[in-house]
C-alpha cells in the first residue's frame, strides 16, 4: 500500500508555507465557494501569513469559503488563548474576508459533545464535503488528536491526548507546563478525515522526520495514524529538508 502518497520536498520552511498556500490560492480562485479543512499548531502558521498577504496584497478573497477545523481541547472557550478558535482567529480568519459564521470549530465547552461532533460531521455533509483539509503531523504520527492506535474509520469524538502529545505542546510554544494543557480533545475522526477530496500535510524540522517516513514509507497501520493516508487518492505531503531526511525512496 506504501507509495500513494506524493512527497514534495522543499528547501525550508518558509517555502513549503509558499507552496501550501499557493495550492489554497489556486483552490479558492477556480472554486469560491471552496470547504476548506483547517489545522492548528506551529507548522500552518506561516502558510497562513501567507494567505493572508495573497488576500491584502493579491485579492484573494475568502468571501465565499467555508472552513472546518481539525480539532478542539476539550474544556477551553473559544476566547481562551490557547483555544484552537482563539488560534484561527489571530491566525487566519481576522486577516481575510471569511465570513465568522461559515467557519466552523468544535466548541470545547460544549454541553454534549456527542451532539456537539454529530453536527460537525452533518454540517460537513450539508456543504458537501471538505475540498482540501490541511493537515500537520504529531512527531508520534498522529494527524488532528487521532494518536496511534486511533482506527480508520473513527469519526469526529472526544478522545484522550498522547502523553507525548502533552509534552510536546507544553515545549513552551504553547503551554508552559504540562499540567496546563487539556486532557481531552474534540477531534475529527481519521474516517472523516479520509473524505476530503484532496488533502495536504505539511511537516518542518527534524522532529517530524521519523514521523513522516512511518507515515509515508511504512505499514498502513494505526500505529502511525498518518500512514492510514497512504490509499487516499489525493494526498500530498509538503515537506523541507528536515523533516525528508527519513524517508529511503529519493524525491524530486
Ligand atoms: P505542530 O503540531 O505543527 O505544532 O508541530 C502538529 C501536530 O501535532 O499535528
Amino acid at each position: 500500500m506504501a507509495g500513494n502518497i506524493k512527497v514534495i520536498v522543499c528547501p525550508d520552511a518558509q517555502s513549503v508555507a509558499r507552496s501550501a498556500a499557493g495550492i489554497f490560492a489556486a483552490l479558492i480562485r477556480a472554486k469560491p465557494s471552496a470547504v476548506l479543512g483547517l489545522a492548528t499548531g506551529s507548522t500552518p502558521e506561516q502558510t497562513y501569513a501567507e494567505l493572508a498577504r495573497l488576500h491584502r496584497e493579491e485579492k484573494l478573497s475568502f468571501a465565499k469559503v467555508s472552513s472546518f477545523n481539525l480539532d478542539e481541547y476539550w474544556g477551553l472557550d473559544g476566547d481562551h488563548d490557547q483555544s484552537y478558535r482563539y488560534f484561527m482567529n489571530t491566525n487566519l480568519f481576522k486577516h481575510v474576508d471569511i465570513r465568522p459564521w461559515n467557519t466552523q470549530v468544535l466548541n470545547g465547552r460544549a454541553a454534549n459533545p456527542f451532539l456537539e461532533c454529530q453536527a460537525y460531521e452533518t454540517k460537513i455533509l450539508s456543504v458537501g464535503g471538505v475540498d482540501l483539509w490541511l493537515l500537520g503531523i504529531g512527531g508520534n504520527g498522529h494527524i488532528a488528536f487521532n494518536e496511534p492506535g486511533s482506527s480508520v474509520d473513527s469519526r469526529t469524538r472526544l478522545v484522550s491526548l498522547a502523553p507525548s502529545t502533552i509534552a510536546a505542546n507544553s515545549d513552551g510554544r504553547f503551554f508552559k507546563d504540562p499540567a496546563e494543557v487539556p486532557r481531552c480533545a474534540l477531534s475529527a475522526g481519521i474516517g472523516t478525515i479520509r473524505e476530503a477530496r484532496q488533502l495536504l500535510l505539511l511537516a518542518t524540522g527534524a522532529k517530524k522526520a521519523s514521523a513522516v517516513a512511518a507515515a509515508v514509507e511504512g505499514p498502513f497501520s494505526p500505529d502511525c495514524p498518518a500512514s492510514l493516508l497512504q490509499d487516499h487518492p489525493g494526498c500530498t505531503f509538503i515537506v523541507d529538508k528536515e523533516a525528508a531526511a527519513g524517508l529511503k525512496a529519493p524525491r524530486n
